[in-house]
C-alpha cells in the first residue's frame, strides 16, 4: 500500500474519530437530525462519489427528503450542518462575520497564504476586498478590453487556426491564465509566464489534497510551486515599485496596468501602505486560481451548449454578424462592443444557471447559534450547495429548459436563488471579469470558426470544478463573418 494512502487513512478516520467524539461528548439540546454515519468515512465517500458521477444533485434531494432542509453528518472529518434552499442561501450570504467565517480546507489556506481574502473576516476582509474591488470594478476593467481582445486573437491564432480538432477545456483553462497573467501579474508571453503555467498548475493539483507534507504527495508538491511562484512574485512588486518611481519618466509605467501595480500604489490616509506585501502575493495567488478554473469551464459548458442547441446558436451568432459587420479586419473590440452583446451574456447566464463551475461551499461556525429550531454549535462547519436552488421550479419554472429569455426580465428570480456568483458580502468579485472575458472570447470563437463535438459521450464529473470526458474534443472549421 502507498504510504500517502496509510497517512491518508489515518488522517481521515483516527483524528476526526477522537476529534468528533470530544467535540459531541457535550449533549446539546437540539442538534439538527441526521446520523453521523459510522463508519466516519462513509458519507464523505459517499458525497464525492456523487461528484464524481455527477450525481451530486441526487445525493442533496434524497439527503433533503429523508431529513429535510438543516441536517447533520460528518464530512472530511469534520462535524457538519447541510443546509438547503433559499432561505438557508439568504441567512448564510447575510450572516454577520462573528457568526460564521470563511472556512478553506487547510490544504487551501497552506497553498495560498494565510491572509488571503477567503481566509480573512471582518474589517481585514473588507479591506483587501476594497483593494481588489478597485482594480476589478467596470470602470477600470473597461479600459482592458483591448488587451483581453490580443490574448484571445493570439491564442486563436496559436492553437485554433489550421487544426481540424481540438479539446475545448484544456484550451479554454490555458486562454483564461493567459489573460489573467497578463493583467494580474503584467507579465507576457515569454520564459516568466511559462515558468508561472508550470508552477501553477502543481499549485492546482494539491490545492484541494490531504495536507501531509511528505515529499512524495501532490501537498508537498503544491507548496513547493506556491514558494516558487511567491519569489517570483516578490520579484515582480520590486520591478514594478521602480517602474511606478521612475513614472514621470517612462510612460509605460501606469499605477492601472496590472492588479499588482495597481495594489502596490494603494495607500491609506496617512500615507501608509494599504494592504502588506504578504497581502498582495496571498492575493495575487487567489486570484489567478479563483479566476481561470471558473470562467474557462463557464466558457467550455457554452462552447458544448452551442453545438447542441442550433436555435441558440443560431440567434447568438446573428449578434455577432452585427457587431463584426462594422468592424475593419483586425481592429479590437471595445467597451461599447460588450454592451451590444446582450443576449450572448444572457446565455452565459443560463449556462451558470443550469451548468454553475462551484457546486458548494462552506463556512466556520463560531458561536453556537439557532436556525430553524435547531442548535448548530460552535466548532461545526455549515455545508451548502447554494446553486440546487437554481434547478428549483418554484424559483425558474420548467427548470430544466434551457431558456435566456428569463434573464430579459430586470429581476429574473427571486432573492439569493441565481447564486452562480454566491451572494451578499463574499459575492464574488471577479464577475465582470469574467463577463468581459467570456464575451470577448465567445465574439472570435463565434467568428472565425464553426464546431461540433467530436465525442458521443460529452457528460461531465465534479472533481471538484467540472471535468470534461475527453477535455470536450470538438471537430472545428474555419469560417468567414
Ligand atoms: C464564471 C466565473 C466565476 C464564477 C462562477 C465564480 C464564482 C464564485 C463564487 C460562487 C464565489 C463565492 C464563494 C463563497 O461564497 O464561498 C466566488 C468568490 C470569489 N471569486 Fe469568483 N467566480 C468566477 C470568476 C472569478 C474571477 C474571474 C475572479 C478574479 C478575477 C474571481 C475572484 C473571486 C474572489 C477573489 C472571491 C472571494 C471573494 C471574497 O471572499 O470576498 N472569480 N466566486
Ligand atoms: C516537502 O517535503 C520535504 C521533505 O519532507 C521537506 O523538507 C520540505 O520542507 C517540504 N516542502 C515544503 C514546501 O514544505
Ligand atoms: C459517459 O461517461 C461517463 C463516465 O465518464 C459514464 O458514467 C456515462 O454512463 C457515459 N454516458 C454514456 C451515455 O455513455
Amino acid at each position: 500500500m502507498n504510504p500517502e494512502y496509510i497517512f491518508t487513512l489515518f488522517i481521515l478516520i483516527v483524528l476526526p474519530l477522537l476529534y468528533l467524539l470530544i467535540l459531541t461528548k457535550k449533549t446539546h439540546k437540539n442538534l439538527p437530525p441526521g446520523s453521523w454515519g459510522l463508519p466516519f468515512l462513509g458519507q464523505t465517500l459517499s458525497f464525492l462519489r456523487a461528484m464524481r458521477t455527477n450525481t451530486a444533485e441526487n445525493w442533496v434531494q434524497e439527503r433533503v427528503k429523508k431529513y429535510g432542509p438543516v441536517s447533520k453528518f460528518n464530512f472530511l472529518g469534520t462535524p457538519t450542518v447541510f443546509l438547503h434552499g433559499q432561505a438557508a442561501n439568504k441567512f448564510i450570504y447575510t450572516c454577520d462575520c462573528n457568526t460564521l467565517a470563511n472556512q478553506q480546507p487547510t490544504s487551501v489556506r497552506r497553498v495560498m497564504g494565510e491572509r488571503n481574502i477567503m481566509e480573512l473576516s471582518g474589517i481585514d476582509h473588507k479591506r483587501v476586498r476594497g483593494a481588489l474591488v478597485s482594480f476589478l470594478k467596470p470602470e477600470v476593467l473597461k479600459q482592458y478590453v483591448g488587451r483581453m481582445d490580443e490574448e484571445v486573437r493570439k491564442h486563436m491564432e496559436m492553437h485554433w487556426h489550421g487544426k481540424e480538432q481540438v479539446q475545448a477545456m484544456p484550451l479554454m483553462k490555458s486562454l483564461t491564465f493567459n489573460i489573467m497573467s497578463s493583467l494580474i501579474f503584467g507579465v507576457e508571453q515569454g520564459a516568466r509566464r511559462d515558468a508561472f503555467v508550470e508552477h501553477f498548475q502543481h499549485i492546482i493539483n494539491g490545492v484541494l489534497s490531504m495536507p501531509v507534507n511528505l515529499p512524495f504527495t501532490r501537498f508537498n508538491r503544491s507548496l513547493r510551486a506556491s514558494a516558487k511562484v511567491r519569489v517570483m512574485v516578490k520579484e515582480l512588486l520590486r520591478e514594478k515599485r521602480q517602474a511606478l518611481k521612475q513614472q514621470h519618466t517612462s510612460a509605460a509605467a501606469s499605477a492601472n496596468q496590472d492588479l499588482i501595480s495597481c495594489l502596490i500604489s494603494l495607500r491609506n490616509e496617512d500615507d501608509s501602505v494599504l494592504l502588506t506585501d504578504e497581502e498582495i502575493i496571498d492575493n495575487a495567488l487567489v486570484i489567478m486560481v479563483a479566476g481561470h478554473d471558473t470562467s474557462s469551464i463557464l466558457i467550455t459548458f457554452m462552447i458544448r451548449l452551442l453545438a447542441n442547441d442550433p436555435s441558440v446558436y443560431a440567434t447568438i451568432v446573428q449578434e455577432h454578424e452585427e457587431i463584426a459587420k462594422n468592424k475593419a479586419s483586425g481592429e479590437l473590440l471595445t467597451w461599447e462592443d460588450l454592451a451590444k452583446m446582450k443576449y450572448t451574456w444572457r446565455v452565459a447566464m443560463e449556462t451558470l444557471r443550469i451548468t454553475p463551475p462551484v457546486f458548494c461551499s462552506f463556512r466556520k461556525v463560531l458561536t453556537d447559534f439557532e436556525y430553524e429550531g435547531y442548535i448548530i454549535p460552535k466548532g461545526w462547519q455549515v455545508m451548502w450547495a447554494a446553486c440546487m436552488t437554481q434547478m428549483d421550479e418554484k424559483n425558474f419554472p420548467d427548470p430544466s429548459k434551457f431558456d435566456a429569455t428569463r434573464f430579459e426580465k430586470q429581476s429574473p428570480s427571486p432573492p439569493f436563488s441565481f447564486v452562480a456568483f454566491g451572494g451578499g458580502s463574499r459575492m464574488c468579485p471577479g464577475n465582470e471579469f469574467a463577463r468581459i472575458e467570456t464575451l470577448v472570447t465567445l465574439h472570435y470563437l463565434l467568428s472565425k470558426f464553426t464546431w461540433k463535438l467530436s465525442c458521443r459521450n460529452n457528460s461531465f464529473f465534479r472533481d471538484p470544478m467540472p471535468v470534461f470526458n475527453d477535455g470536450l474534443s470538438i471537430h472545428i472549421k474555419p469560417r468567414k463573418l
